[in-house]
């Protein structure tokens, strides 16, 4: 038998689909998103989405790689749930002339917007192999519906929370924090959640809002000691309330991580397809992170190399429960500075624990990722 033979190709097992449509776009959004038009359409998307897919093989097969049995999908926008009764046939065409199987096991998400979605179209895709869901409620205060100009009305809201918890699925929240007018209107998100866990989500994604200079609303956010309030009350409102807070801006019910978060989190190979989706290759050295063209099926490429991943495992590492072994970072002989680094942190009351081997942030030490960052490089401890 000759080397080629057998030799087997390596599997990249999660893969992400970016679906580039809304119905309405919000005012503070920064992902790729359009509202379907005569030069936007689907059919251009499905078009594009194909010629992606075949350059991505090129690109994995010139690695030894190909895209195997998927352990987790997501499907991500924009608007998935817009793509509709197609969107799940299409899904279903493209898996099957991979011959990749949903299987029970794996997670497989799509995105669905409170305004843009029917109990017919979660059904098919359902029937596709979906299992989990991501729902945007973003606050159910419905005086910030219309300020964050989403599409929806707060019924709507009610109206899908309920759904997933009669049909019993397996399903996320985001929630938006530091909205525009919070202060103003005294915003009061600890009973807002108090009426979203009513619908037993089994998972909750926190999104600090983030905005450019040029937002219609910037005159009017929050303070930052307000923001971080908000924060702070959300983990402890959660955590008492049987969730985990296992990574920096998520919350989940024990065993309800999200498994294709954790990919990205662990630096595992993600793969990638559609307008502005990125995925990363972990190789037997170093990475390769691509990010693909809005318009074509050409990508940004970025090599990475062994040093820049070992940066970012620390920071990954830092952002989730697991937190970072201190055995990766002390064998650098700055143990010293290290030591007192954690001695000072663990006075301010950043760290869930630095028992043993591993250095675990609190959510207030979450929320101070940035400058725990900034300490271990210049203690040259990383
Ligand atoms: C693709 S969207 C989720 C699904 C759907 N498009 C929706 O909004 O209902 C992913 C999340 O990103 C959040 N997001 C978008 N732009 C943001 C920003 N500038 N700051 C914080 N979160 C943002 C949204 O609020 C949303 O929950
Ligand atoms: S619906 Fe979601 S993806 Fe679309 S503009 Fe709003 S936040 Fe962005």
């Amino acid at each position: 038998m000759n080397d080629k033979k057998i030799k087997l190709e390596s599997e990249v097992r999660s893969l992400y689909i970016h679906f580039p449509f809304c119905k309405h776009i919000c005012n503070y959004c920064d992902f790729f998103k359009k509202v379907p038009s005569d030069s936007y359409s689907l059919s251009s998307f499905h078009n594009l989405f194909k010629k992606q897919d075949v350059a991505h093989e090129k690109i994995l097969s010139k690695r030894g790689l190909r895209l195997g049995s998927l352990e987790t999908l997501y499907v991500g926008g924009g608007t998935p749930s817009l793509w509709g009764k197609e969107g799940s046939q299409f899904l279903k065409k493209f898996l099957s002339g991979k011959a990749l199987e949903l299987s029970k096991n794996g997670e497989y998400t799509l995105e669905v917007n409170p305004g843009t979605w029917t109990d017919e179209v979660i059904s098919h895709w359902l029937k596709s192999g979906i299992n989990r869901f991501s729902v945007g409620i973003q606050s159910l205060d419905k005086r910030f519906l219309p300020i964050l100009d989403r599409v929806h009305t707060l019924e709507d809201s009610f109206e899908l929370l309920n759904y997933f918890r009669l049909k019993n699925l397996n399903y996320s929240v985001d929630f938006m924090l530091g909205l525009p007018y919070s202060e103003s209107l005294g915003r009061d998100v600890i009973k807002e959640l108090n009426q979203i866990l009513l619908y037993k989500p089994s998972h909750i994604s926190l999104y600090i809002l983030t905005t450019k200079e040029s937002y219609v609303h910037q005159k009017e956010l929050p303070r930052d000691d307000w923001v971080a309030d908000e924060y702070l009350k959300v983990s402890n409102f959660l955590t008492e309330n049987g969730f985990n807070h296992y990574e920096v801006s998520n919350f989940s019910l024990p065993g309800r991580e999200s498994r294709h978060n954790l990919k990205y989190w662990n630096l595992d190979s993600v793969a990638a397809l559609g307008p502005s989706g990125t995925g990363f290759l972990k190789g037997a050295v170093g990475g390769f992170r691509y990010k693909w063209n809005v318009h074509d099926s050409n990508m940004k490429e970025e090599p990475l190399s062994e040093r820049e991943l070992e940066l970012e495992k620390v920071y990954l590492n830092l952002r989730t429960f697991k937190g970072l072994g201190l055995s990766d970072v002390v064998s650098r002989g700055n143990d010293k500075a290290l030591f007192s680094l954690i001695k000072e942190w663990r006075s301010k009351g950043y760290l869930r624990s630095a028992e043993g081997e591993r250095l675990r942030l609190s959510s207030k030490g979450f929320l101070l990722l940035d400058s725990i960052m900034d300490d271990l490089f210049r203690e040259k401890i990383i």
